[in-house]
């Protein structure tokens, strides 16, 4: 761009879209969908509720839950292709990137894949979040040489999750723990996978298009793929003696810290709070507590030390580490509970849709008189 141009690096407090799903005040540390507290939302709500709040706009009364329950479990099967696809898949794929082509080849067998009515992106936006579920837990399992759990039409979304990951029923506390863990990663305005559906969608291509797009921004460790590093620092540091230690030689380095630190937050991520309690008890429950010492000692040593705040990939790790998840599912877990809020993005962009198309500053060469090949 050579006219007068105002380069935002990163798009930093730039506003890119209306949205009726997120309200997220970073000023103050508050998280809201559609106008319900996010802490309201996690401790009284199952993520089926939220997620018919974010696909509808409002809370469902009980025949309306009864309903849509009805119709995410009728959608829990994935075509035998994809098994198919993920036997043929190296066995060290990363899951993120079984996880995207997956998605893609969910879109060739669903029956709406073209159509981005309102009508047809709710039907997809149903079907993709309880096939992206099992698709998560199949590849998982076909990866170790087992066979994918059916999944068990008695069990709400988040323990039919875990359910299908070990073929053990969950306890009550580690279903609703998963399930709380899942609304608090479902939505959160702009972040950079949901604006990557957003720009997809935007060029009126197809829903799961935006998603297999919205899976491969989440997978970086800027973004959802934290969640699974700050297991890694865990595992490192190995000992709650070992912070201190462990923290000087960070600062020393000046190592990016994952877990911490945020684009919008500056008084504290709400979800970390609120996931600090749930792993707290997971630990002390699972008798694994040592991870939750080692999180909070780090969490305050970083936080004297640097001034960062832990953002929702922090206390989440040991969470799903004592819940049992692998941690190279951490991610894909994330993808699990964000789909609500990327499908409710993509039917919002769909309905009230400008291509979404920035500028670029440009820094290259002046303009230059052509060299053929033969004098270059
Ligand atoms: C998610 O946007 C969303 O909403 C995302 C998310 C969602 O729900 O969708 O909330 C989920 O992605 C959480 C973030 C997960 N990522 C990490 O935990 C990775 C570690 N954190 C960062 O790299 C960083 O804090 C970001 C990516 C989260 C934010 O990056 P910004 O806004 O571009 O900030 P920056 O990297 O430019 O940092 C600003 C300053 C720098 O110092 P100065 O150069 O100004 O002196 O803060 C420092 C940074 O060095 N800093 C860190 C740090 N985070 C910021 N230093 C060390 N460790 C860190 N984690």
């Amino acid at each position: 761009m050579s006219e007068g141009s105002s380069l935002i690096r990163g798009l930093e407090g730039v506003v890119a879209a209306e949205t009726r799903l997120c309200d997220l005040d970073g000023k103050n540390g508050r998280l809201a969908y559609g106008g319900y507290d996010i802490e309201d939302l996690a401790r009284q709500a199952t993520f089926e509720e939220v997620a018919y709040l974010l696909w509808h706009g409002e809370l469902p009364g009980k025949p309306q839950l009864d309903r849509f329950v009805s119709e995410l479990i009728s959608a829990r099967s994935i075509p035998r292709e994809l098994i198919e696809a993920f036997r043929l898949m190296p066995r060290s794929t990363d899951p993120m990137r079984a996880l995207q082509a997956a998605v893609a080849i969910l879109g060739m067998h669903d029956p709406d894949t073209t159509d981005n009515s309102h009508d047809a992106n709710r039907r997809k936006a149903a079907r993709v979040a309880s096939q992206l579920a099992i698709a998560i837990c199949a590849h998982h399992r076909v990866r170790g040489g087992q066979e994918p759990v059916t999944p068990a039409a008695d069990l709400g979304h988040a323990a039919n999750f875990l359910y299908m990951l070990t073929g053990v029923r969950p306890s009550a506390t580690a279903a609703k723990a998963f399930d709380a863990s899942l609304t608090l990663y479902a939505e959160h305005e702009m972040n950079a996978s949901t604006f990557t559906t957003r720009v997809i969608t935007s060029t009126q291509s197809d829903m799961h298009s935006a998603v297999a797009g919205g899976v491969g921004a989440l997978k970086g460790p800027l973004h959802g793929g934290a969640g699974e590093a700050v297991m890694h620092t865990l595992l490192e540091i190995g000992e709650v003696a070992s912070v201190e230690r462990f923290t000087e030689d960070a600062l020393r380095t000046k190592r990016r810290l994952m877990g911490f630190g945020h684009r919008v937050y500056r008084a504290g991520d709400p979800r970390a709070a609120i996931l600090r309690g749930m792993a707290e008890e997971a630990c002390r429950q699972s008798g694994q507590f040592k991870w939750f010492q080692i999180s909070v000692t780090l969490h305050e040593r970083i936080s004297a030390a640097k001034g960062l705040i832990p953002n929702v990939d922090f206390y989440s790790a040991p969470l799903f580490y004592s819940l049992g998840i692998p941690v190279d599912l951490f991610t894909p877990v994330i993808a699990a509970g964000r789909i609500a809020g990327w499908t409710a993005n993509i039917i919002e962009q769909h309905d009230d849709n400008r291509l979404i198309r920035p500028r670029g500053e440009y820094t290259g060469a002046g303009r230059r008189a052509f060299v053929p090949l033969a004098r270059r």
